[in-house]
């Protein structure tokens, strides 16, 4: 069974070389195979593509960041600070080694067709230019899901696919992550250039149009030797054959795409997201997305959901972690969020349901606690 861990870079923190590294040690040392690397989204383009190097000289930098708890439809305040920073491609060689030495797979995440507008503001021709105001987007300072995505016309596949190359020559994983979450269908629905692509392309709605640019880097990976890996959306205007699919939006995407004969991995926002909080008392805790995820709940995660056969069970390949940063201030703040959630996690995938016992776990987990003490982990205090 493999087992992934997802670490996120692309908001608040451009996290330090040196502290990924650190956090790949302690996936190693919890068993974890995978570190799933989020490197694109609307508020940071982290990666160098050479290619296209305003992706990192434009799409790398926000002006400021929202301050406090990002509100829909309300006023929010911004910090006024610049923010930003990248890693190079030699930077992510170096991780990608490192990892390796400790038997761990970096799955690098390009995400596609939503949560991009760093990109559409470094190379505003890939954005749905008919409905956008003149001027330039820009790389976004608030949280939350952005309406302005990729359009779906040939010269914006080809660039992506142009991104995929340099991502794959550093990147052995088997595994490629495109997201496919969260992309609203709004600026599709309403540019007339998008509505003639779907016509040309015979497609009867936006939906199908995502899955249709979704397909295309499903070939092209496969192609190429190969998996594409998206969030569960990517199920919504059919599956393209052989993407596997990661389950965040609870396990029903999951328990869908496995019936149907793909593999995933069960991410559930129900057991798995470290960026929920520890508390109900939300006051008792740092500032966070919300949620509520405790240390109980993260050890009850079972990846193969009830509701499949045996032979449906099996294409549940990994259970994963989530660790989305954007209310993650530094690093000691990441690993608050991260420790011990990660440490039930690491069990509850690599235990079987009925040799499981969360007060057996509890005792044992103070000598592990002082294990973490040694590695200078700041961990949450269980309360429980
Ligand atoms: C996700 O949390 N949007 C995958």
């Amino acid at each position: 069974r493999y087992t992934l861990v997802t670490g996120v870079q692309t908001c608040a923190l451009p996290i330090s070389k040196s502290f990924v590294k650190k956090f790949i040690d302690l996936l190693a040392l919890h068993k974890l195979n995978r570190f799933h690397w989020h490197l694109t989204d609307d508020q940071g383009w982290r990666i160098e593509i050479k290619q296209y190097p305003r992706l990192t000289e434009v799409g790398a930098w926000r002006k400021q960041t929202v301050s406090g708890h990002w509100r829909r439809n309300e006023p929010n305040t911004y910090d006024g600070k610049p923010h930003g920073g990248f890693y190079t491609q030699a930077d992510i060689a170096e991780i990608v080694a490192y990892a390796a030495d400790r038997c761990i797979t970096v799955v690098p995440e390009i995400e596609m067709p939503g949560h991009a507008q760093a990109a559409i503001a470094a190379y505003p021709e890939l954005g749905n230019t008919d409905v956008l105001p003149p001027e330039p987007l820009e790389v976004s300072p608030d949280w939350g899901v952005n309406v302005h995505v990729f359009n779906a016309n040939e010269g914006t596949i080809l660039f992506l696919q142009g991104v995929l190359d340099e991502v794959l020559a550093l990147f052995p994983s088997q595994y490629i992550h495109v997201g496919g979450d969260e992309c609203p269908k709004r600026e599709w629905h309403e540019s007339p250039a998008a509505q003639a692509r779907m016509q040309e392309l015979g497609l009867a709605d936006e939906e199908e149009l995502q899955s249709y640019f979704i397909r295309r880097m499903d070939d092209y990976l496969v192609q190429r030797g190969r998996r594409l890996v998206g969030w569960d959306e990517i199920l919504e205007g059919g599956l393209a054959p052989n993407a596997i699919v990661m389950s965040w939006r609870g396990e029903a995407g999951g328990i869908a795409a496995a019936q149907a004969g793909h593999d995933v991995i069960m991410a559930s926002n129900r057991y798995t997201y470290f960026d929920y909080l520890q508390s109900e008392d939300r006051d008792a805790e740092p500032l966070g997305i919300g949620g509520f995820i405790s240390l109980e709940k993260a050890y009850s995660f079972e990846p193969i959901p009830p509701e499949l056969t045996p032979e449906q069970g099996r294409h549940i390949i990994g259970g994963q972690g989530q660790l989305w940063t954007e209310y993650i201030a530094d690093p000691r703040h990441l690993e608050y969020m991260a420790f011990p959630r990660l440490v039930a996690l690491a069990e509850s995938v690599w235990t079987p349901a009925e040799r499981k016992n969360y007060a057996d776990f509890r005792g044992r987990l103070s000598t592990h606690l002082q294990r973490l003490d040694i590695l200078d982990v700041n961990y949450r205090k269980p309360t429980d």
